[in-house]
């Protein structure tokens, strides 16, 4: 069986990671979805509410699985015997630090090999952040996120803009 692991924070999941837990699911035969804790992010949702949203959106997908971890990703990809870790890439911007991660990765542990895979064209300009700052401004999300936590991530997110609000001048 080959297990692929895709990591990262989740928070939240957004259409972007989907498609590429789709693809990975299409590619291996176990996907094992892993939400990171990085005690250095102060998340919007904890830890079970991001693992909890993804076991959510891909409750179709027969081979996914949800997990959580805090530690070195590698010893959890020993531990599964995974044998890829599967990273979308949207822009040039991306690759300098992922390419990072994933030779240090492969020195750490030279089984598993780093899978990337490139996102669909519409999804490039999405990120977690960046949906984050829309939301905060009273902007629409419907498509940023599965339909299905929409409801859930706006109550937590959204915020309209106060038409009081005075604006700095100009001088
Ligand atoms: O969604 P993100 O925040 O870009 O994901 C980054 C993540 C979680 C994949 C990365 O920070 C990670 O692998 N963290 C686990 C700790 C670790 O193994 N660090 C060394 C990687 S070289």
């Amino acid at each position: 069986m080959r297990i692929a692991v895709c990591p990262g924070s989740f928070d939240p999941v957004t259409v972007g990671h989907l498609d590429i837990i789709r693809q990975t699911a299409k590619l291996f035969d176990q996907v094992i979805v892993l939400v990171v804790i990085n005690p250095k992010k102060q998340p919007s949702f904890t830890c079970e509410e991001r693992v909890e949203m993804i076991r959510l959106a891909t409750a179709g997908m027969e081979n996914v699985k949800v997990d959580h971890y805090y530690g070195l990703l590698v010893d959890y990809v020993r531990e599964k015997g995974a044998v890829a870790i599967v990273k979308g890439l949207r822009a040039v911007s991306d690759f300098e630090y992922e390419f990072q991660m994933a030779l240090a990765n492969q020195k750490l542990y030279p089984e598993a090999q780093t899978v990337f895979l490139t996102t669909r064209a519409e999804n490039m300009y999405l990120s977690s952040s960046l949906m984050k700052q829309v939301a905060s401004f009273g902007g629409e999300i419907d498509g940023f996120v599965p339909e299905i936590l929409l409801p859930r991530i706006k109550e937590r997110l959204w915020k309209p803009l106060d038409p009081t609000a005075k604006k700095e001048e100009l001088k």
